[in-house]
């Protein structure tokens, strides 16, 4: 009985989604025969999703639990999620030899099999799935698919269910601003500039509350490279506010929400969120700050995305979450959430990290996965960022650079200065951007600011990756060549980089001499830069080469992050962390005074004054 409903209301579904396909006419292939395998099994096959209606509460995640039976079972049976919910389920050549299947005109914002949870699906036909969902800006849809992912055919589709307010503002993230004092939140809407004004409500905890304005951004196909991110990754981008909370007192605890004013006067909010605000630079006081590249993102429901490439940054995640009182800032250096185009996937991975990204600053630098695409002006020709070409990362993040499209900027922090570089684009010397790491490495007081960080991508240092010990470089060629220079003139103390998925620690090093012999804790003048590999926050693990170098002095083929503690002007802990228990692998501490950082060490000082 409650089949036959279902059936007829399928049936309805379809037809209003054959009718949609048809009159749209969106692609050629959306016309042939997907649709007309669909109708010939509508009868004996259903899916069905309740409640109607989420996020009842102004929950922006909830759980819904799928129903479905289909009359010829088969262990490759999958259901598709999708949003909008009138997609266009035909088969799409692949465009870009880093698309996988499943090859949809739209594609599902994620997928599971049907007997994900029902190990007797292949034989009975029935199956119950829960999936977790989150506030996309858009209704929702699910289609049960036979003939795998390769040759998908639709054979069920569901009704629809929506959030309550589709368009409500979600998942803030802060960042800093252009100075010390300057909070940004950034955040994602349904709300167009027409409809209503973006704003933060916020001000000092148990203190008055302002409301200041947020600016809005958003973007067409235009604005990207390629496929998959102008073809079938291609998915609304809505709306992308940013407020900029100015003239913050020193370390005081604010509190904000995000909202927007409707044209009728309502005001539609979020929920509440704090944040501390950042040291004086120079300020002496404990400052923690966590460190890792390469996370990307992953479902808890254990639903795939397209390559589930990630499956460790849920135990990042957590991690972070778990410690997260005594994290004061995250740099997350980049391939951020490995969306390759397929552009559903930055609500997920901005979903992913709320917890810490509404609650302290959120850093990112730009990744081959973010920027790259050939013929665009990336330093690598490649096809990682899958049409995106940037313009995703540099639209969903904040970063104070003079110039978004251009990921460097410094960051000042109590007593850190960190430089992010952008890998991306060319570094070498004579270039925009080596000018200004220059000046950036140039202009830090070390007495104020004594911990020199340098922040990027790609390995410019040192790697055991077997990756570049093929190539003999140990490092991304030309990496250290052009800077090593800079980092020693400058004295730079720690260079940390992504791009490796795994773990490595040099010894403090210049020009392939480790210039210390200790290992644990560093006492006076480092001599050298010590280079950190810390991209394993969650994408696969990148393997080791089995040969031995002098200045690698700890690896570990694993997920984790670090974490960089100043307690002082004088004592720094590092520590590297997995992420799977959240507990301290490897560490060093640096203990020294400010004359230690002035001491001239080779190549550090001009060359007269050594002659003494
Ligand atoms: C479920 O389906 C997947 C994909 O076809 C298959 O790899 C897996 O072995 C199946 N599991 C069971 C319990 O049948
Ligand atoms: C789905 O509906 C939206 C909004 O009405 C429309 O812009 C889009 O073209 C439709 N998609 C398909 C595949 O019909
Ligand atoms: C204002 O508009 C919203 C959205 O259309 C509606 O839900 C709300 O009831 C309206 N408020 C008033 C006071 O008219
Ligand atoms: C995540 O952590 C758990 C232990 O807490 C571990 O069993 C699991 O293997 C980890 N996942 C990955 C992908 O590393
Ligand atoms: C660093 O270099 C200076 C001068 O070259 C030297 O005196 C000092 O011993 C070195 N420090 C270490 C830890 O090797």
């Amino acid at each position: 009985m409650g089949d036959s409903k279902f059936v007829f209301l399928g049936y309805l579904l379809v037809c209003s989604v054959l009718q949609l396909v048809w009159s749209h006419g969106d692609h050629p292939l959306s016309k042939v025969s997907i649709h007309r395998a669909s109708l010939s099994l509508l009868d004996l096959a259903h899916i069905k999703v309740s409640p109607p209606i989420l996020g009842l509460q102004g929950q922006t995640a909830e759980w819904v639990t799928l129903e479905y039976s289909s009359p010829i079972p088969s262990i490759d049976d999958w259901i598709g999620v999708f949003s909008p919910s009138n997609f266009s389920a035909s088969a799409c050549p692949a465009e870009n030899r880093r698309v996988y299947p499943p090859l949809l005109c739209s594609a599902p914002i994620k997928y599971q099999y049907a007997n994900y949870s029902n190990p007797q699906y292949s034989a009975t036909g029935k199956g119950i799935l829960k999936l977790q969902l989150i506030n996309q800006r858009s209704d929702f849809s699910f289609a049960m698919f036979s003939g795998g992912l390769s040759n998908p055919k639709v054979v069920a589709i569901s009704n629809k269910i929506s959030f309550a307010n589709p368009n409500a503002p979600v998942y803030p993230r802060l960042a800093m601003g252009k100075l010390w004092n300057e909070m940004t939140v950034t955040w994602t809407s349904g709300y167009g500039i027409n409809e209503a004004d973006p704003l933060v409500q916020w001000g000092p905890k148990g203190g008055d509350h302002i409301h200041s304005p947020a600016g809005t951004l958003t973007f067409t196909k235009d604005s990207l490279c390629g496929a998959p991110a102008r073809t079938v990754g291609w998915r609304d981008p809505g709306f992308i506010h940013t407020s900029y909370l100015k003239e913050l007192w020193p370390n005081r605890i604010y509190e904000y929400k995000i909202g927007h004013r409707l044209n009728n006067g309502t005001y539609i909010w979020s929920q509440n969120y704090q944040f501390r605000a950042a040291p004086f630079p120079g300020q002496k006081s404990l400052q923690r700050v966590a460190i890792f590249g390469d996370m990307g993102k992953d479902e808890v429901d254990g639903s795939n995305e397209y390559n589930n490439f990630q499956r460790g940054s849920l135990n990042t995640t957590q991690q972070l979450i778990q410690d997260l009182e005594n994290i004061d800032m995250v740099f997350h250096i980049g391939d951020i959430s490995y969306a390759n185009g397929y552009l559903s996937q930055w609500d997920q991975f901005t979903a992913q990290v709320e917890p810490i990204a509404s609650a302290v600053p959120y850093m990112i630098a730009s990744g081959s996965h973010e920027r790259d695409w050939p013929g665009t002006g990336s330093f690598y020709e490649n096809m990682d960022s899958g049409g995106e070409c940037g313009v995703l990362a540099q639209i969903m993040f904040y970063v104070p650079a003079s110039n978004r499209a251009k990921f460097w900027y410094p960051i000042d922090y109590g007593m850190f200065r960190f430089r992010i570089a952008d890998t991306e684009h060319d570094w070498r010397e004579g270039t925009e951007q080596y000018k200004f790491i220059e000046h950036c490495l140039a202009s830090v007081d070390r007495q104020k600011q004594p911990w020199l960080i340098f922040l990027a991508h790609r390995v410019l240092g040192y790697s055991s990756c077997i990756c570049y010990a093929e190539e003999g470089s140990f490092a991304e060629p030309m990496g250290r060549e052009s800077l090593q220079k800079l980092w020693q003139k400058y004295k730079v103390d720690i260079a940390i980089y992504g791009h490796v998925h795994n773990y490595e620690r040099t010894c403090p090093i210049y020009q392939n001499i480790c210039t210390s012999e200790e290992k644990h804790h560093y006492k006076g003048t480092l001599n050298g830069t010590i280079h950190i590999v810390a991209g394993g926050a969650g994408a696969s693990l990148s393997t080791f080469t089995s040969l031995k170098t002098k200045w690698s002095i700890f690896k570990d083929y694993d997920h984790g992050f670090v974490k960089l503690t100043a307690f002082d002007h004088s004592n720094l802990l590092f520590e590297y962390k997995k992420s799977r228990d959240g507990k301290v692998y490897d560490s060093f501490k640096i203990s020294r005074d400010y004359r230690d950082i002035l001491a001239c060490t080779v190549d550090s000082c001009p060359r007269t004054t050594l002659a003494s």
